[in-house]
């Protein structure tokens, strides 16, 4: 499995990531995790020439995601809520994988996508927040298999308080893997 760190903080997305992968290496599951916002990682400038090749101008830290990427089954994404949707280095790290789209590889690839907000479920910020990585699965033709919202989580490590949630998560990921 690859994650995909949508904060570059050390906060609630990373200790969920590195908990996520203690977890499951606990069942033998191996997972990459990858933090775009500590990458060196151009914009894309929307040229369009990765559309005739799949190949993108920029050389940086995207040309080995992209490998990484084609060799997993499953992409988790882990969004810290933004103005109720996903991070800027989610939204940065997602336009670099359209060569992808241009070879097709995202299709069938299995996406679990998890929100993390300051704000209570009641108010449906994280919610707003999965429906953006949701509308990327649509356009990638990704089969989103698992999702999830962790609330009231503002300070940077509030996720902690939330061990027995983030062990049910887990859980729940190594029934899906496993099955
Ligand atoms: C620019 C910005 C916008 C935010 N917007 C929201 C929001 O719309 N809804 C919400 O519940 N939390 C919002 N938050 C709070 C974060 O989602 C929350 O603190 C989260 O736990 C951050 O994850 P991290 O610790 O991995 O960075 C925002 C935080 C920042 C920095």
């Amino acid at each position: 499995m690859v994650i995909i760190v949508g904060s570059r903080r050390e906060g609630n997305s990373y200790y969920l990531a590195n908990k996520i992968k203690e977890g499951l290496a606990k069942e033998r599951i191996r997972t990459t995790i990858i933090t775009p916002g500590n990458q060196k990682i151009h914009i894309c400038t929307g040229c369009m020439d990765c559309d005739k090749n799949g190949v993108c101008d920029f050389t940086d830290d995207m040309k080995n995601n992209i490998d990484i990427l084609k060799n997993e089954e499953y992409i988790l994404f882990i969004t810290p809520t933004r103005w109720n949707i996903l991070s800027g280095d989610l939204k940065i790290f997602m336009d670099r994988l359209n060569p992808m789209y241009a070879t097709q590889d995202l299709k069938g690839k299995k996406m679990i996508a998890v929100a993390i907000a300051a704000k209570g479920k009641e108010l449906y910020s994280s919610e707003a927040a999965i429906s953006s990585l949701l509308s990327f699965a649509e356009s990638a033709k990704m089969n989103v298999v698992l999702t999830k919202e962790f609330n009231n989580c503002l300070y940077s490590n509030d996720i902690l308080n939330k061990e027995n949630e983030v062990q049910d998560f887990i859980n729940e990921l190594v029934k899906l893997i496993n099955a």
